[in-house]
């Protein structure tokens, strides 16, 4: 169990409104297909914004609601699986845009796909001890590995970013149970690099590849499961729990966890109307949205939930 305080919460998202009609005119789909099999109606999509535009816009964002001098920040971590760049980490691309440069920070990127914000808090509070104050992150342009003539693959996803600040004060606790499996089917993979670009021209990277199905099944179990060790960890029950911010990737998932688990579809935050599924982003931008609402009361037990490719899983416990 962690004790730490939340201090600050943020979002961003990209530039563009792109509503299941727009992608209608793209692709052989519709609003309805798209909306009866998803729940998704449109997705904010990048411009001219990268990974680290949105990270570090949704970090101002967080910095201000915090109200601290964002040189105490000693800690800087990104989730994401489209960083800018392979190098610099997007985390201290980050840190440069917020002048933190000269500050003794330590910053680094953290792939665990859609889970990725999960793991990243938990690694943040971890290392919290040794830095005073941490910002989290989860930042996204999934945009850019998506082949937007493919169906069914480019109605799920957007572009955006959320973050939290962290002080290591006592306040709220929280507890983890996270777990990756390694993924013999290949069911969602994107980014394939080239092994010998010598003898084999290096070609551009694949698009983002999945087996819907298979993927679903998985995220239905990885939400029960990871719900279910987190509380127990704690002899919690799902009743205890007052707020579960899943990842959002479909409606119907979060329905069938819910049935899964026992407990009313009312219990769960949504937002993939609007925003679609954001990958690392996902969790931390409904984590905000919550904040925004006002949604979020010291003492109250929330879970966040996320699911991605890895295979990886994972579920918070959090006493606000
Ligand atoms: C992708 C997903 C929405 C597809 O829904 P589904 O009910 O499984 O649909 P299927 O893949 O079985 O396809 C059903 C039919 O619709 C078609 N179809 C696929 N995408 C379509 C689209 N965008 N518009 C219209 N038809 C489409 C298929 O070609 C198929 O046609 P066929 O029956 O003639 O072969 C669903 O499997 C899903 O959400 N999976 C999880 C994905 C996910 O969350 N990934 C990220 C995890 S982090």
């Amino acid at each position: 169990m962690y004790s730490f305080k939340m201090l600050g919460f943020g979002l961003a998202k990209g530039r563009l409104t792109v509503t299941n009609e727009d992608i209608s005119k793209l692709v052989d789909t519709s609003d309805e297909w798209i909306t009866s099999r998803t729940g998704i109606k449109s997705r904010y999509i990048s411009r001219q914004e990268n990974t680290s535009d949105l990270g570090l816009a949704a970090a101002k964002m967080a910095i201000e609601d915090a109200g601290i001098d964002q040189r105490e920040i000693g800690l800087i971590i990104v989730a994401t699986m489209t960083p800018d760049n392979f190098t610099p980490s997007t985390a201290c691309l980050i840190q440069q845009k917020l002048g933190l440069s000269d500050c003794e920070v330590t910053a680094f990127d953290l792939n665990a796909a859609c889970s990725g914000f999960i793991y990243a808090l938990k690694t943040a509070l971890a290392l919290l001890p040794e830095h005073k104050k941490a910002l989290v992150i989860g930042a996204e342009t999934l945009s850019k590995l998506i082949d937007w003539t493919d169906r069914s693959t480019c109605i799920l996803f957007g572009d955006g970013a959320g973050a939290v600040v962290l002080d290591r004060e006592k306040g709220s606790c929280a507890d983890f149970y996270t777990r990756s499996c390694g993924d013999e089917k290949q069911v969602l993979t994107a980014g394939g690099i080239i092994m010998n670009p010598l003898s084999n021209p290096p070609k551009d990277y694949s698009y983002l590849k999945m087996d819907g199905q298979e993927v679903f099944r998985f995220a239905v179990n990885a939400i029960a499961d990871a719900a279910m060790k987190v509380l127990d960890k704690n002899n919690l029950s799902v009743e205890d729990v007052d707020l579960i911010i899943p990842h959002q990737a479909n409606i119907r998932i979060i329905s069938a966890a819910a049935r899964r688990l026992g407990v009313p579809e009312s219990k769960f935050f949504t937002n993939l109307q609007n925003y679609g599924n954001t990958s690392a982003a996902s969790v931390a931008i409904a984590l905000a949205q919550c904040r925004q609402e006002g949604r979020l009361k010291k003492g109250m037990k929330i879970l966040l939930v996320g699911f991605g490719a890895g295979l990886t899983y994972g579920a918070a416990y959090i006493n606000l």
